[in-house]
């Protein structure tokens, strides 16, 4: 029996008024310790979105007993949990899955799946069954919670699986973990994008907003809490809009920050706010707790209102900078970084230098800046687009100047004050040194003795560079 489920970017785009399915995972029946003296790896792109279901597939394949490697000869079972964002993300993917071709010579009953925010694309399944058949499984995002039927399927049936829902989604609690990391951890408080920013294809790979009733969330803190967790990341598209679809209770974002401020949880971290939704009564809450971090993710995208506009961003300029002082006015110690896309259509040279501006007068401490990349199915990707790549280039060079000062000025301030540094490891530079991030989410390395790690310790900082801040532990 052949099972084909593609993806259909139409369905995807629809939203519909419905109240949200909350579901409690249950465990695949019939199917008992198919990992059994298996060994799986699962590489990950994109965003926080995609490291949290890592985690997720994680949890369900080694509850039927597969191992972790990192040596891919060693592999029955290779995952790309993949991104579509951009492109050339995208071509990384494929080229990765001509590569792992090769290594079922290796090990004939070796299967690779390709999961996440590409196989939601019409184009990309078209063209894994095309020019990839020996990828065995393709898999969505709104159907994680099966992985272990789909790969029981694949291994008896020894045939191509792809099954992709395109729907608006629904909400699966209570599905188990493997995190990545023993001190910080993440935590999705909603799920999908309706902001349908004109760029950008997240809204058709990962359906509707939708939020976890708030009992799950804390319930899966407190958890987090008893296991000896110091600093959880409230992830979303767009956590500000927390709780809008919420249809006979009134409790936002700023409501929920407030409860889970009261845990005893260190640190509280949250992304991606969008820029509208961003209330005073939100930049209130932040100021009032030590355990909500003073760091603020704010994509800004573009200086310019024309390319605001057509970008469906929702604010102007002047708006973003207006928030930019009234978050300054009452978090002073605020480190505030952004994202920039350049070169969407029609941005001229003067829309550019508004950008500039913008980056200026915001006083960003870092960014994430981007060409951008037309998204097949998005209504940007049909506008004109005259702008040569040699220029695209440009711009983002003279960006990237501009942002990286913003992040020596962010490291600056800090230059000759103590911090506090949840120990993370060895540093990635130096193995003779630990590293951590501050509260402001300044890298900082310095010497230490192995038993720091997964403490928050003081740090005298010495010395701030572009990238990070040397400093020594305080007695
Ligand atoms: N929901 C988040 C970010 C999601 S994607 C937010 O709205 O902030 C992360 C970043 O990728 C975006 O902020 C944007 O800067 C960039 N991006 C999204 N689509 C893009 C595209 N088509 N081309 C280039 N960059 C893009
Ligand atoms: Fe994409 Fe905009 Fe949604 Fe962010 S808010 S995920 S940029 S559509
Ligand atoms: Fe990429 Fe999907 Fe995240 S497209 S940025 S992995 S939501």
């Amino acid at each position: 029996m052949e099972r084909i489920n593609k993806p259909d970017l139409n369905i995807a785009r629809k939203r519909t008024k419905y109240e949200v399915e909350t579901t409690v995972y249950e465990d695949a029946k019939n199917i008992k310790d198919i990992g059994k003296n298996k060994k799986y790896m699962i590489q990950t792109h994109g965003c926080q979105a995609n490291e949290a279901d890592t985690e997720v597939i994680r949890g369900l394949l080694e509850g039927q007993g597969f191992l972790p490697t990192t040596v891919l000869e060693e592999c029955d079972l290779i995952i790309i949990n993949t991104c579509a964002i951009r492109e050339n993300a995208e071509n990384k993917v494929f080229g990765e899955l001509g590569r792992l071709k090769s290594y079922k010579r290796i090990n004939p009953n070796l299967i690779i799946a390709v999961a996440g925010c590409m196989p939601q694309e019409e184009d990309v399944v078209e063209r894994i069954m095309k020019k990839y058949p020996h990828v065995d499984l393709v898999f969505g995002t709104h159907n994680i919670d099966k992985i272990i039927e789909y790969i029981d399927y694949v291994m008896k049936e020894h045939k191509q699986l792809i099954e992709v829902y395109s729907k608006q989604g629904d909400i699966v609690e209570h599905l188990p973990q493997v995190r990545e990391n023993r001190f910080k951890a993440w935590v999705n408080i909603m799920f999908g994008c309706d902001e349908f920013c004109t760029y950008c294809i997240v809204p058709y790979t990962r359906g509707r907003e939708r939020s976890r009733q708030k009992q799950y969330i804390i319930e899966e803190i407190q958890k987090l809490i008893e296991q000896g967790y110091k600093e959880i990341t409230l992830l979303g598209q767009n956590v500000n809009s927390y709780g809008l679809d919420f249809v006979d209770e009134k409790y936002d974002f700023a409501d929920l920050l407030d409860d889970l401020a009261k845990l005893d949880i260190p640190r509280i971290k949250f992304t991606t706010s969008h820029p509208k939704d961003f209330s005073d009564k939100l930049i209130d809450v932040i100021a009032k707790y030590d355990n909500i971090m003073p760091f603020i993710h704010l994509p800004v995208q573009s200086g310019s209102n024309s390319v605001l506009k057509k970008m469906n961003r929702k604010y102007t300029k002047e708006q973003y900078l207006n928030l930019v002082e009234r978050i300054y006015n009452k978090i002073p110690n605020v480190s505030l970084t952004t994202d920039i896309i350049v070169a969407f259509p029609g941005e001229t040279n003067e829309d550019f230098l508004e950008t500039l501006d913008l980056v200026d007068k915001s006083k960003f401490e870092g960014a994430y800046t981007f060409i951008y990349s037309p998204r097949k199915g998005t209504p940007a990707a049909s506008y004109k687009n005259d702008i040569t790549p040699e220029e695209a280039k440009q711009r983002l060079y003279k960006l990237n100047e501009l942002v990286n000062e913003g992040y020596l000025r962010g490291n600056k301030r800090f230059e000759n004050k103590t911090v506090k540094v949840l120990v993370e490891g060895f540093s990635k530079t130096n193995e003779t040194m630990l590293s951590g991030y501050t509260e402001n989410n300044k890298l900082v390395n310095f010497e230490g003795d192995e038993s720091l790690i997964g403490q928050i310790i003081e740090v005298y900082v010495e010395k701030a560079k572009t990238w990070s801040l040397d400093g020594r532990v305080v007695r």
